[in-house]
């Protein structure tokens, strides 16, 4: 069964069980997001909000099909030091997703921020090893609730050089390879997916993930899929031939994902940046949809209440689809009238 109609199954499912859990207003008369799309709908969530306030969790509840933990699944939250799990954030999101027929995006297993300390000060074989049984830890404990793992995440520079990771300089160019092979082993049912930043348009580091990913194809290596975040910022324009981008990748035998969308102006904000805004999320979100094999539309929070953007690009924020109120904003309201 491919992804989009096993999403439509799921949502049978899901309403005929009658366990969804609708409490806050329609934001739209149309119906929620997950509703108008036959792709996977989604939001990074953190794991103390879903607990924690109960609006939050009603608008995720009520618009998103799938969620990624926003860091509850990197390698410095779950083993900060060598051999002591915590799996609390990581589980908790889970059991949500479960509980309200949710899918999840795994996020993420190979990447260079995040490490603990331990890891970067491994000798090459013991690296090795460590991370192989990192991915078999992570990915044998959700076996089968996980759709798909970033398995790879944000290897390339700009421009298009391999980033100087540990990974890459103890490692190798093959890391990519084995790390894909050792995630179809830990969980076959898992799509295997590399994701990275500033590859949404045709450029030099879309040109160079492209060159990868189709030599990874042509070895044969596991490779299922290709995420790209979208962290967008009004004041670099919108990213040049992004549908046709997405469609060369398509073309290689892979799934295509938007994966951490969100698209931050300068603040504060008013009514001329927020219709800006909504122009693209609307050109993302009809990229997406105009792409057969584009099966993933997440955006990396959904509230402007809480989004990693002012703590990283201090005067710019209001990034997401919701304000801080959790009222939908005119890019909600553009891609779902
Ligand atoms: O949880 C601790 C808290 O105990 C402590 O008091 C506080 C002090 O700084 O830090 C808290 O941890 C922070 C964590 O977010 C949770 O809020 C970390 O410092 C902070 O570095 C971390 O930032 C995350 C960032 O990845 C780390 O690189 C952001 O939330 C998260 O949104 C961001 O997500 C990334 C994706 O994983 C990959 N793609 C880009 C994206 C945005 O940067």
């Amino acid at each position: 069964m491919n992804t989009i109609s096993l999403k439509r199954t799921v949502a049978l499912f899901t309403a005929l069980a009658g366990v969804a859990l609708l409490n806050a207003p329609p934001a739209s008369a149309a119906g929620p997001l997950k509703d108008i799309t036959n792709r996977y709908v989604g939001s990074a969530v953190a794991a103390n909000h879903l607990a924690n306030e109960a609006d939050y969790r009603s608008v995720l509840t009520r618009e998103f099909d799938n969620v990624t933990p926003e860091n509850e699944m990197k390698w410095g939250v779950v083993e900060a030091n060598r051999g002591q799990y915590n799996w609390s954030g990581a589980d908790a999101i889970v059991d949500y997703a479960q509980r309200n027929g949710k899918s999840v995006r795994g996020h993420t297993l190979v990447w260079h921020s995040q490490l603990p300390g331990w890891v970067s000060n491994l000798s090459a074989g013991d690296l090795r090893s460590v991370t192989q049984r990192h991915i078999a830890t992570a990915m044998g404990r959700y076996q089968g609730k996980i759709r798909a793992w970033d398995v790879v995440n944000e290897m390339f520079n700009d421009d298009g050089t391999r980033r100087a990771s540990v990974f890459q300089q103890k490692l190798g160019d093959g890391y990519v390879a084995d790390a894909f092979r050792w995630a179809r082993a830990a969980d076959p049912s898992a799509k295997l997916y590399i994701n990275d930043y500033n590859t949404e348009g045709l450029n030099a580091k879309s040109d160079a993930l492209y060159n990868l990913v189709r030599t990874l194809k042509q070895q044969g290596v596991p490779i299922d899929g290709v995420g790209f975040q979208a962290h967008l910022a009004t004041r670099y324009g919108f990213p040049g031939g992004y549908q046709a981008n997405l469609a060369r990748f398509a073309a290689l035998g892979v799934d295509v994902a938007i994966t951490e969308a969100d698209v931050r102006i300068p603040m504060p904000a008013d009514t001329t940046k927020l219709n800006t805004q909504a122009t693209y999320f609307k050109q993302l979100w009809d990229g997406c949809h105009a792409v057969a094999r584009c099966v993933e539309f997440t955006t990396w929070g959904f509230t402007d209440r809480h989004s990693w953007v002012p703590d990283t690009f201090p005067g710019e924020g209001a990034a997401c689809l919701f304000d801080t109120n959790l009222r939908p904003k005119p890019a909600y309201t553009r891609i779902n009238p």
